[in-house]
């Protein structure tokens, strides 16, 4: 098996990945992994933006508030503090690789609105400020002369070893996805941005690249993971039965003017929260759920006639041209809407500086769980995270001097899995996204989170002969793990907070100070 050697490696080439790989490159030679092409990633679909106080109306504290109020009070103060004061200058940086925000007409940036913001804060490029970040960034990491990028490369599981009773992180096992080689990476420090975990759910905004490997990874390897009952659910999906893609349609619609509206065309957000259709997302996804199944409807809808004359093309063209494709002129119609899965709170426990819980391994992006999001994450908070907390794991590992702690090491031997397998896998995979969407999905019950427990174990079972390490098969184990660690952490979790709300179950603040470690 082919050995290679680098000072870093990180494994994920979305923004935390990228971001760190572009910092840490003034301290030594980077390699960036990535399972699919350099620039499929999760970052590459975000809409609304950017959050940073960047308003002289504007301030820390509000934006920490904020940030605290719809993470249900969960957040981690110092986290967010962290995170909240450098946001201004990641935008900067952001700048500095070309990313071209829009502005307004005095050339400052144009902020936007979005869900849980007491102010305008979101700096964005349109509705695609996912793409134009990827774009940038891509470009200038592969120019670099101390970055080597290796795209259609899955890391299959950590090398650890005990040294001195301390668990630390050498390297990696890596499959060549076009050769069927499998590699061994050693460096110095080895760094996770391999994003989230959308696809263990049936409907979810995610790309199929999101199924947590490295959070199952991370997992095997023995690194304490936090807050996985918390997923985020976002109210508003294109609904389009005709198509097995969703499509996001972005919250900074709402806040330019949307309303969410029922199928006679009524308003009703405003029963359920003083802030309306703005409301944090836990509450308006529940809401959206909750009259879905009150008006026997498949969707609700968004409507964006209220907005200005022509603003809906100029500063949503992606989403004006998208409603478009199936027949709906957002201009004139109301666009049909349904909650998906989004985005997962929880993840690799870390410190400020993304240190993981195992000496020499890093996680950084969604991944981590910084403990920025609580039970809930801000709109736009989760670019600004992994800018923030990537910059300063660069910063961290340039500092402490890091040495390849690898004394020893025994190749693993590898093999593919064989033909038939790839049937049973997809199988697999259909049954335990349809499993989580029904039993720990918006609204959960008690009973329904234990049946999901048994239902677990027998997929579990059906696939215990399984054997081999190709993409699908390492992506459906890397699943039914993240689905066994959310599921365990919903059991623990009696009470409803945040993106975990579960029916029967009345909600108790004073039981919202401890957050469930796994
Ligand atoms: P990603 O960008 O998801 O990158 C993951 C990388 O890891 C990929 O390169 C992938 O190939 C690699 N990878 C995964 N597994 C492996 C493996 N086993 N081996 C090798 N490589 C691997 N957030 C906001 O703040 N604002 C928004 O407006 C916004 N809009 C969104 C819209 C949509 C439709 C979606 C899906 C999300 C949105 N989010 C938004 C959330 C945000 O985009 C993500 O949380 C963020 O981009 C995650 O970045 P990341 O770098 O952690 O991971
Ligand atoms: C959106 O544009 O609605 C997504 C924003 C986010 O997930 O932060």
């Amino acid at each position: 098996m082919e050995s290679l050697n680098y000072d870093f490696v990180v494994l994920g080439s979305g923004i935390a990945g990228l971001t760190f790989a572009l910092e840490a490159a003034a301290h030594g030679k980077v390699l960036v992994l990535c399972k699919a092409a350099l620039s499929e990633t999760n970052t590459a679909y975000a809409q609304g933006g950017i959050a940073a106080v960047l308003s002289a109306t504007d301030s820390f504290e509000q934006h920490v508030q904020d940030t605290h109020t719809a993470g249900s009070g969960l957040c981690d103060e110092a986290a967010v503090r962290f995170m909240v004061a450098r946001a201004p200058e990641a935008i900067e940086w952001l700048q500095q690789q070309r990313v071209l925000f829009d502005t307004a007409i005095n050339e400052t940036i144009a902020l936007g609105l979005e869900g849980g913001h007491s102010q305008h804060r979101i700096a964005h490029v349109k509705d695609h400020t996912g793409l134009s970040i990827q774009q940038a960034l891509s470009k200038a990491a592969l120019q670099h002369p101390d970055i080597t990028v290796f795209e259609h490369h899955l890391g299959i599981d950590l090398l650890t070893q005990t040294i001195a009773e301390e668990k630390v992180c050498y390297g990696v096992q890596v499959l060549d996805m076009e050769s069927g080689n499998y590699k061994t990476i050693l460096a110095k420090a080895i760094v996770l941005a391999t994003g989230g975990a959308g696809q263990v759910y049936q409907f979810t905004t995610n790309p199929t690249i999101a199924t947590g490997d490295g959070l199952a990874m991370a997992h095997r390897a023995g690194a304490a993971i936090r807050n996985m009952e918390f997923f985020q659910f976002h109210p508003t999906a294109l609904y389009d039965p005709t198509s097995t893609d969703t499509f996001l349609i972005s919250e900074a619609l709402r806040g330019a003017g949307a309303e969410l509206v029922l199928p006679d065309g009524s308003a009703f957000m405003q029963h359920y929260h003083p802030l309306g259709s703005l409301a944090p997302r836990d509450i308006v996804a529940r809401a959206v759920y909750e009259q879905m199944h009150l008006h026997y409807s498949e969707c609700l809808y968004l409507d964006a006639t209220r907005l200005p004359e022509g603003v809906l093309q100029k500063n949503f063209p992606g989403i004006y041209t998208k409603c478009k494709t199936i027949g709906v002129d957002a201009a004139m119609e109301l666009i049909p809407i349904v909650p998906a899965a989004h985005y997962q709170c929880g993840g690799v426990q870390t410190n400020l500086h993304g240190q993981t819980s195992i000496v020499g391994l890093y996680a950084i992006g969604e991944v981590s769980c910084t403990g920025v999001h609580g039970a809930n994450r801000l709109a736009s908070n989760s670019l600004l995270e992994g800018v923030v907390f990537a910059r300063e794991a660069a910063r961290h590992v340039a500092v402490s001097e890091l040495q390849l702690l690898c004394t020893s090491f025994k190749s693993i031997v590898y093999s593919l899995p064989d033909n038939c397998s790839d049937k049973i896998v997809l199988k697999a995979r259909k049954a335990l996204q349809v499993l989580m969407w029904e039993k720990a999905g918006i609204v959960r019950t008690a009973e329904g989170l234990l049946e999901a427990t048994y239902q677990l174990a027998e997929l579990k079972y059906s696939l215990k002969h399984l054997q081999g390490y190709s993409a699908m098969v390492q992506e459906v184990r890397n699943l039914l793990t993240v689905v066994e660690l959310i599921l365990d952490a919903c059991v623990l979790r009696r009470e409803s907070v945040g993106g975990h709300f579960i029916e029967s179950e009345p909600v108790q603040p004073e039981a919202w100070v401890q957050s469930v470690s796994c």
